[in-house]
């Protein structure tokens, strides 16, 4: 609920104001006091008509009432509001806001806050990737802002892909879940790998491991439940119960992964890099499906990057970086020296000797090894019950950076 709560939500001029009027809705009926400041360009998009009686507060726009000449003043707004929800964001707004530019009552009542601001960005497909625009997003990150990422799905313009506004539903859902303090990883970033990759022989096989995701899934719903902004990256999987407001990236390869994490990873407080990665990959992968000829077939196998050691070796001061080791002999021993060379700040490891440990099932027995070289055994739990531990140890770590 957020009975009380006082919300600046600012409306930019872009074809997803008109989910301003259902994201008002939403925070009116959940006790928020909401008041509106439209974009000169919102406008075309959004009344201010509708949103005025949606939030039982009249909608601003320009400095002054152009009936009574009365001010309106932006710094009393950007004080009363406990937060500044805007959405949508275009990327001209972003890019003003990223560098200081003030030129309408939005941008002078961000500029005035104390409180957080908080943007859901709407774009189209090619716009919301372009490098400038990251750099914006990066930048407001900086400065403490936090965002709601673009969702996938059909965009305006009629391309499909990542841009749209996050669901009204869905930004009710983090602004509530903002209110909801004390929620230990808030305000935090995190990426987690699940599942296996799948490496290309020819156009109906690949090479693959039995990883399912679901130890992956657990940790990134986890996360998400303790209040930190998870993108998940996810190999193929057939397992779908995975939290509203998670970003999902598919990803089959190990190449792809590889792109993804290292995307990812640099904006991330917290990596988890639980996904079965294929060591090993076709050096050619046939165009045409490989016929049966010789009694025996030899195919040219070639090294796949480690993405934990490469993300080991560029590690942002403050990450938390964790990783998986799954060993069927000498656990303790292996998971220790991946934990030095790979730099982490633990290791998971999963031993296939223990039963109900491992690829598939719905339990797991793990033991953590830290970099101080303490080692904690559990019992076998639910995944999801493993997944706590080993978000009980972010947390400590978080905390103690
Ligand atoms: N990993 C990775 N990239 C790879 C292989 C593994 O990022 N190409 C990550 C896994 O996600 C896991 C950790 O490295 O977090 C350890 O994976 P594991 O398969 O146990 O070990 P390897 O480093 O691949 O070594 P080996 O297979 O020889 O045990």
């Amino acid at each position: 609920m957020l009975n009380n709560k006082k919300i600046v939500l600012g409306v930019c001029g872009s074809i997803a104001a008109y989910k301003s009027a259902i994201l008002t809705r939403l925070l009116i009926k959940s006790g928020a006091e909401v008041k509106i400041i439209l974009t000169p360009d919102a406008h075309n998009f959004i009344t201010p008509l509708t949103l005025s009686t949606l939030s039982k507060n009249p909608v601003l726009s320009e400095y002054s009432n152009s009936k009574t000449g009365q001010w309106n003043n932006h710094v009393e707004l950007a004080h009363w509001a406990d937060v500044i929800l805007i959405a949508p964001i275009t990327a001209n707004t972003l890019a003003k806001m990223a560098n200081g530019i003030c030129d309408n009552l939005l941008l002078a009542t961000y500029f005035s806050a104390k409180c957080k601001t908080i943007l859901a960005p709407a774009m189209d497909l090619e716009m919301y990737k372009h490098d400038t625009v990251t750099t914006n997003l990066n930048r407001l990150l900086d400065h403490g802002n936090l965002i709601i990422p673009a969702e996938t799905g059909e965009l305006a313009s009629g391309l499909t892909g990542e841009g749209r506004m996050a669901e009204p539903e869905h930004i009710h859902a983090f602004i509530e879940s903002f209110f909801l303090t004390p929620k230990p990883l808030f305000g935090l970033k995190a990426m987690v790998s699940a599942g296996p990759t799948y490496e290309k022989i020819d156009p109906v096989r690949f090479l693959g491991n039995h990883s399912s995701g679901k130890m992956g899934i657990a940790i990134a719903n986890a996360l998400h439940e303790n209040g930190a902004q998870v993108s998940l990256i996810i190999g193929p999987t057939h397992e779908t119960d995975i939290c509203n407001g998670i970003e999902i990236v598919s990803v089959t390869t190990a190449h792809e992964m590889h792109k993804a994490c290292i995307s990812l990873a640099t904006k991330s407080n917290i990596v988890v890099m639980s996904a079965a990665v294929a060591d090993y990959t076709p050096k050619h992968a046939s165009l045409n499906k490989l016929k049966k000829s010789a009694d025996e077939l030899c195919i040219e196998l070639v090294k796949t990057p480690d993405i934990l050691k490469e993300l080991g070796e560029h590690k942002p001061k403050d990450q938390i970086l964790v990783g998986f080791a799954l060993e069927t002999e000498n656990g303790i021993e292996h998971a220790k020296n991946k934990l030095k060379s790979k730099n982490l700040d633990f290791i998971v490891l999963n031993s296939l000797e223990d039963e109900g440990a491992g690829f598939k099932t719905d339990t797991n027995k793990i033991t953590i090894i830290d970099s101080l070289n303490q080692i904690q055994s559990f019992d076998l739990k639910s995944k999801k019950a493993v997944a706590n531990d080993i978000v009980i140890k972010i947390t400590e770590l978080a905390h103690a950076k």
